[in-house]
């Protein structure tokens, strides 16, 4: 996730600019760079590669800073979006003036219809971001008040926004601005700071505003006014933090797995945006680079990936049949990549990778090039060699992934296959009304999963209730089977607890044999179909004494009836239920996790990036 630090005061805002950066490393990125107001100069330092790359940079290119006065700056991590990562297109951004000078985290969706209007006024561009529209377009709109002036810049922009900006025409004054992406402002003694996390600026005051979204703020050194994009001031109290740095750079979550199951309704939502085509009741994925005929042209859908990317392919696998009626197989990648896949023209080979570098599904990247198939990856992580060598695809926006184990990609990864498959679907049967019922609920997938994290004390409680098992059966069948696998993946690889993952009707045909009353079963019976045959799977193992817990839609009675425990999910249909049903497995492993004492960012053995066969 990108970064943002500011500063204005009686410091010399550089080291502070940098020491911000700093804290905000662990969040991943891929550049840098700082801007400062000093002697009436707008000097900006930017570089690719991490902070002390730039700080380097900086000692060389302008080796007096620490005698000069620069007391107003802002700087930047950023983490590619628009535009590969390079140091053009890292921030800050500075108008073609040399006036304005703009940080900015989020997506500025209309960007393309707002630089051609500012191209046809003269204005010009370097990069190819999205964010560099920003500068321009503030200073197209001054006249003399740089806060009216970028309320009337955010008034056109459509997408987010965490914005900070600084400027020749106002030297002492920073503004920031946010909608969809945090902005906190740490309020000093002659000196104010903003970032876009806690981290960065909790070691120079724990006095902080959280703006609210379309708030704008002008700061100077001894001054916060907080109105809103029309200009109406606003109160905004100013609370106080009591996290130690390292907690801040989690946001007060105890680790950064728990951060990021948290994040998940604002990282789904952000792998939605600006992809839902209202007027045509379909997706759009201008990523995939394919026309409606060459869509139609497809006839056979291959996923290849590894771990939880495989589990989140195994739904799409449901998707592309159910909704397109594409054939359609999911192989893990090390095998694809060697036993000779029989590749046609028409095939669609679908790597989904989280990292971007994984080896063996790179390798199978390779091989379907190499057989002339056309190749459309799903990543996270842009500019990654797999979203380079497979030339076309997909990217979640979901934000750095900290935590080994992998959550917000693998929700983000099933939202935009549900997305894939509807707009391959709208080329093919799916009506419009199917598939604005389908767009529709995929709308709300963030309040959907916000009402199973509101559930998260309850499923602590059960979690703890099984934490000490020795071993552990998943059970689902039908769109929910993929989420049994990913459960007990996830319960495996933070808990160390041996879990399996079973077909629902697969459990008699052998492993019913151990269940006994010290091995729980973990049964998906959400009310969607299939749901009838899961109960009389529940009675099969109630019938060995083992404790059965289960995911039901909130109210189901017939469930709580037979299981032990229950873990309640929103009423949603087949194709969003794996996503949000996820969400508590998630949780459930994570408590399990804790509960034991384990390590659970960092699991033993365990890297986030398999970059080895
Ligand atoms: C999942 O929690 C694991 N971290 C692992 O299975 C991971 O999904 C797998 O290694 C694939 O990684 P990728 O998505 O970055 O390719």
């Amino acid at each position: 996730m990108c970064g943002i630090v500011g500063y204005v005061g009686n410091r010399n805002c550089v080291a502070t600019l940098l020491d911000g950066l700093k804290r905000l490393e662990y969040r991943g990125y891929d550049s840098a760079g700082i801007a400062v107001v000093e002697d009436s100069s707008l000097h900006c330092i930017k570089e690719c590669g991490k902070v002390s790359v730039l700080e380097k940079k900086i000692g060389e290119e302008w080796p007096l800073w620490p005698e000069k006065a620069c007391h107003i700056g802002i700087a930047h991590t950023r983490w590619a979006t628009h535009g590969a990562p390079s140091c053009i297109n890292s921030h800050p951004h500075i108008d073609s003036s040399g006036r304005f000078a703009i940080v900015h985290n989020g997506i500025v969706e209309n960007y393309a219809a707002l630089k051609r209007h500012l191209i046809d006024h003269g204005h010009t561009f370097n990069s190819e971001t999205d964010s560099e529209v920003i500068a321009n377009l503030i200073s197209e709109c001054y006249n003399g008040d740089i806060f009216a002036a970028t309320a009337a810049a955010l008034r056109q922009i459509v997408g987010t926004f965490g914005l900070a900006v600084i400027s020749l025409e106002q030297p002492d004054t920073l503004i920031v601005a946010r909608r969809g992406s945090p902005i906190v402002v740490g309020v000093g003694n002659s000196e104010n700071l903003v970032a876009s996390d806690i981290a960065a600026i909790v070691a120079y005051t724990k006095r902080v505003i959280f703006l609210n979204d379309d708030d704008i703020a002008l700061i100077t050194a001894d001054r916060i006014d907080i109105r809103n994009i029309d200009n109406v001031p606003v109160a905004r109290e100013i609370a106080k933090i009591d996290w130690s740095i390292d907690a801040a750079e989690k946001q007060g979550y105890e680790h950064f797995m728990l951060k990021e199951i948290f994040e998940q309704p604002e990282a789904v939502g952000n792998a939605l945006r600006g992809r839902i085509d209202e007027q045509n009741i379909t997706a759009i994925l201008s990523g995939l680079s394919m026309t409606p005929r060459e869509m139609t042209q497809i006839n056979r859908i291959l996923v290849a990936a590894c771990g939880t990317s495989m589990h989140a392919g195994m739904v799409g696998d449901f998707f592309f049949e159910d909704l397109a009626g594409i054939p359609t197989s999911v192989e893990q990648a090390a095998e694809f990549r060697y036993r000779n896949p029989i590749i046609e023209p028409n095939t669609l080979i679908i790597p989904i990778s989280q990292s971007g570098e994984t080896a063996d599904t790179l390798a199978a990247v390779r091989e379907a090039a190499n057989k002339g198939a056309t190749v459309a990856a799903i990543c996270n992580v842009v500019g990654s060699t797999i979203a380079r060598e497979s030339g076309r695809g997909v990217y979640l926006h979901a934000g750095p992934e900290i935590g080994v184990a992998s959550t917000k990609a693998f929700t983000c990864q099933v939202s935009v296959l549900l997305l894939m498959a509807v707009k391959f679907a709208r080329t093919r049967r799916l009506d419009r009304e199917n598939a604005k019922a389908i767009l529709d609920e995929v709308k709300q997938l963030p309040e959907l999963i916000r009402a199973v994290l509101a559930m998260a004390e309850n499923i602590r409680v059960v979690a703890e209730k099984y934490g000490s098992a020795d071993n552990f059966f998943y059970i689902g069948r039908g769109y929910l089977y993929p989420v049994a696998l990913e459960g007990a993946l996830k319960l495996k690889e933070i808990s160390y607890i041996h879990a399996e993952g079973y077909h629902a009707a697969e459990l008699k045909h052998g492993p019913i044999a151990l269940l006994e009353p010290k091995v729980p079963v973990m049964a998906l019976a959400n009310d969607i179909p299939g749901k009838d045959k899961i109960l009389a799977n529940i009675q099969e193992c109630k019938a060995r004494k083992s404790p059965v817990i289960a995911t039901a839609t909130v109210g189901d009675k017939e469930v709580e009836s037979l299981a032990d425990d229950v873990i309640w999910i929103p009423a949603c249909s087949k194709y969003v239920a794996p996503i949000v049903t996820v969400v508590a497995l998630q949780l459930f492993a994570y408590y399990v996790a804790r509960m034991r004492g384990c390590e659970i960012d960092q699991p033993r053995n365990l890297a986030k990036s398999v970059t080895v066969e």
